[in-house]
């Protein structure tokens, strides 16, 4: 495919696509009246101007019914994590039992770890990628910790090249020989930093020949690559929704718990939420948890918070991830070519690091820049880019098929090339 990067060729090529349109739903920061150009769906993702329908329902039931509203408001709030349990279970291929959404990622994390990670003498370490997001880090060692380990000789970071990237089939090769001592696999579906997506199926399948539990932080993941966690066999996971999901910042977390694992009974922290439903309310001294993922539930669930997610939730379900994946191929595709256009008209010297091509890696590109890259950053966010850049010399800029176009790629090729043509 011969690419072009003239405004009017990319309109062409978004009135061509089919989902062009849902870009319209959203509210796009301005910068000098024109729309920025939003590359960075994969840290916050961008706001549905619809998305206050649910949010005010909840504030007027509220309003109106008081305390009546946890059983009386249109959609109940004893139970609106319900309302969420479909479209989150399709967007990553798990059943409905297996999903709940509840608190923030890195305490969902937490939660997990304390059922999942049970060290002992032999089996304790945890297998993780090297740049491994600093909380996933931090709740790593301090769960380590807790079990009486050292966090120094419990974690085992995968080996990578220069810049953090991992071969995949090297990872099942350290699985394999380490099968003695691991514990645990734990890894970012797509990691932060590199962008790299992991072998989440393959991944699992070898944990689970060797007995090792396979669990993943799935925040770069949801939303972005195509997910089939039931199927594949995953023991956990959890992903925020504020990131290519779009539910605004901070917002709550889904977790996924495989069916075998739940009917396996394992020791999870209690919290009332998760006590059956038909006595809860009986306030009893025996906790006794819904058997599916809501018996992980501790608190009261946030229905504000949730019900801006379910706005979001409701689109990505009506359009599809097979079709959004086709979508963000093609712009990924699109990206890179205007990324090698720069290299080839200016001398800037852009490498993307991101392992993989457009169909096998996810949205984001995360790009290694010879010499300044910190001032070639600062004039991007100046000229109404938004990217973000990762010490000591990546910047990551990433598409969200949801609202990204053709157009915001060949605005970001014209604005370097104008700006740095000799
Ligand atoms: C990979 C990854 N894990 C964990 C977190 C922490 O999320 P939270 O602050 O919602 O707990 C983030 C946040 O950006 C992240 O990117």
């Amino acid at each position: 495919m011969v690419y072009n990067f003239s405004i009017e060729k990319a309109k062409i090529l978004d009135n061509q696509d089919e989902l062009s349109h849902f870009r319209n739903l959203f509210d796009i920061p301005k910068h000098n009246n024109d729309d920025s150009i939003y590359f960075s769906g994969n840290s916050l993702g961008l706001k549905l101007k619809k998305q206050n329908l649910y949010l005010d329902q909840e504030l007027n039931d509220w309003g109106k019914m008081a305390v009546e509203g946890h059983f009386m408001a249109k959609t109940p709030w004893i139970s609106y994590h319900k309302n969420l349990e479909g479209p989150t279970s399709r967007l990553v291929g798990a059943k409905k039992s297996e999903v709940v959404t509840m608190n923030g990622l890195s305490v969902n994390l937490h939660l997990l770890l304390t059922s999942f990670y049970n060290p002992t003498i032999e089996k304790f370490k945890i297998l993780c990628e090297p740049h491994l997001f600093p909380s996933d880090l931090y709740i790593l060692k301090s769960q380590i910790e807790l079990r009486g380990f050292n966090p120094e000789e419990s974690i085992l970071f995968l080996p990578s090249d220069e810049n953090g990237v991992v071969d995949n089939d090297e990872v099942l090769r350290i699985i394999n020989n380490k099968r003695n001592s691991i514990a645990l696999v734990f890894i970012g579906g797509v990691n932060y930093y590199t962008g790299q997506v992991f072998d989440i199926k393959k991944i699992t399948e070898t944990c689970r020949k060797n007995n090792i539990i396979a669990g993943f932080d799935l925040a770069h993941a949801a939303g972005n690559i195509e997910l089939n966690l039931h199927k594949w066999g995953v023991d956990f996971a959890a992903w925020c929704s504020y990131k290519y999901l779009n539910s605004g910042p901070g917002n709550v977390s889904t977790i996924f718990v495989h069916e075998n694992q739940i009917k396996n009974k394992p020791f999870r922290l209690a919290g009332w939420w998760g006590h059956k439903l038909k006595n809860r309310f009986r306030l009893e001294n025996k906790f006794s948890p819904i058997e599916s993922a809501e018996g992980w539930q501790l608190s009261n669930a946030p229905v504000f918070g949730m019900s801006i997610y379910r706005s979001s939730l409701e689109l990505f379900d009506k359009i599809g991830m097979k079709n959004l994946i086709k979508k963000r191929i093609k712009l990924s595709s699109y990206l890179e070519e205007a990324i090698n256009s720069i290299n080839t008209e200016l001398d800037l010297k852009l490498k993307i690091i991101t392992p993989g091509n457009a169909k096998t890696r996810g949205g984001q590109l995360s790009i290694l820049m010879d010499g300044d890259g910190k001032a070639f950053y600062n004039f991007l966010r100046k000229s109404g880019v938004f990217l973000d850049w990762r010490d000591p010399n990546i910047f990551r800029l990433a598409v969200a098929p949801i609202y990204n176009s053709f157009e915001d790629i060949a605005r970001f090729h014209n604005l370097v090339i104008n700006a740095f043509k000799k």
